[in-house]
């Protein structure tokens, strides 16, 4: 299948692994790319730009596929050394960059100037216009199913990527409860050259983290997912667990005076715990709706190849089924 984004990062199927704090390491980035998708690391993931360079070139003996890399950009008091991930990302050779968080425009020049593709994660329409305003080659449209951060519009993705179609020029890919060769044809149908996803790729035989949370995610219905920190404006959707459920209590019980202090036991420093060392009951962490479509842990490869076989049959075989039959009706 060719679309805009496969041409664009040079991969042989529009299928994106987006950034994943504690499972975008080299591991998931090179079966992802083996497998004819665009792998990501993420950065932040990586105690410091030395780290990451590290983390590209093991990815790199891993893979001569494009890989591509995450850069999140998160309020903070001390903020990361972006600067220096960025020195680690071109001197690395990763020609692919998906942004996410805030606006990138700082980051574009230099990553331009280097001839680096930027694909930016947005969860509405205004945020995609923006990127595309400020010179992305392309966005990631990010509906309210997805797991992490969906923002505060709450808008699913029969309607988002519809209305994204509408407004934008640059090509996108969809974003959120994607999982199979269903969504990848129902993205497309719908405007997207491609899909992105995150819950489906951690059930995957490569994704370095405990088997804990793969058999949580096979376990989990598209009904157990929660939001948190939405009095915060922070909204993040997670898999339900008691530290969710303690969370979720505090934020009843102190309404609008919740500061971020007082869930700090629930989500500070917990994705090490719950992705390594499969504690899943440490804390708060992502997860999508997607989960409750999740009844398998293949490898990257059987993953795609089945989602492409998938589509094609449904476009062939199912959607020209019914032009054949309202043709000799
Ligand atoms: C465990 C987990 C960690 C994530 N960490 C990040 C992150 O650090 N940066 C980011 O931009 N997106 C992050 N995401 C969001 C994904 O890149 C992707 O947008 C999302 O998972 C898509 O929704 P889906 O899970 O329904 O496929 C994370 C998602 C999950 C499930």
């Amino acid at each position: 299948m060719k679309t805009a984004i496969t041409e664009m990062f040079g991969i042989e199927h529009p299928i994106v692994q987006g950034g994943m704090h504690f499972v975008g390491f080299a591991e998931m980035a090179a079966a992802v790319s083996n497998a004819g998708g665009l792998g990501i690391i993420t950065a932040l993931t990586q105690k410091t730009p030395a780290d990451l360079a590290n983390e590209i070139a093991r990815c790199r003996d891993m893979t001569d596929k494009p890989i591509g890399v995450n850069l999140t950009f998160l309020p903070s008091v001390n903020p990361p050394d972006y600067p220096g991930y960025i020195k680690a990302i071109i001197e690395g050779g990763v020609k692919a960059v998906e942004t996410a968080g805030n606006n990138p425009s700082e980051v574009l020049p230099v990553l331009k100037d280097n001839g680096i593709k930027v694909i930016h994660k947005c969860t509405a329409v205004r945020h995609a216009l923006k990127a595309q305003s400020i010179g992305c080659d392309a966005v990631s449209v990010d509906g309210f199913e997805c797991g992490g951060h969906p923002g505060e519009d709450d808008i699913p993705n029969m309607i988002l990527l519809p209305r994204a179609a509408d407004e934008l020029e640059i090509p996108f890919v969809s974003s959120g409860g994607m999982a199979d060769g269903r969504s990848l044809v129902a993205s497309l149908a719908m405007g997207a050259q491609g899909m992105n996803m995150g819950t489906r790729f951690i059930a995957t035989k490569e994704a370095p983290v405990h088997e804990n949370v793969k058999q949580a995610i096979v376990a989990a219905s598209e009904l157990d997912t929660r939001l948190v920190m939405r009095p915060l404006r922070n909204t993040e959707r997670v898999l339900n667990n008691a530290a969710v459920e303690r969370l979720l209590e505090k934020e009843k019980e102190l309404g609008k005076d919740l500061k971020f202090e007082d869930i700090i036991a629930e989500v500070a420093g917990v994705y090490p715990r719950i992705m390594l060392d499969g504690e899943m009951d440490a804390g708060a962490w992502s997860c999508g709706m997607v989960a409750g479509l999740i009844n398998d842990i293949p490898t990257c490869k059987e993953l795609i190849d089945g989602i492409m076989e998938e589509a094609e049959t449904i476009i062939n075989e199912r959607l020209g089924g019914f032009l054949k039959e309202s043709v000799a009706a």
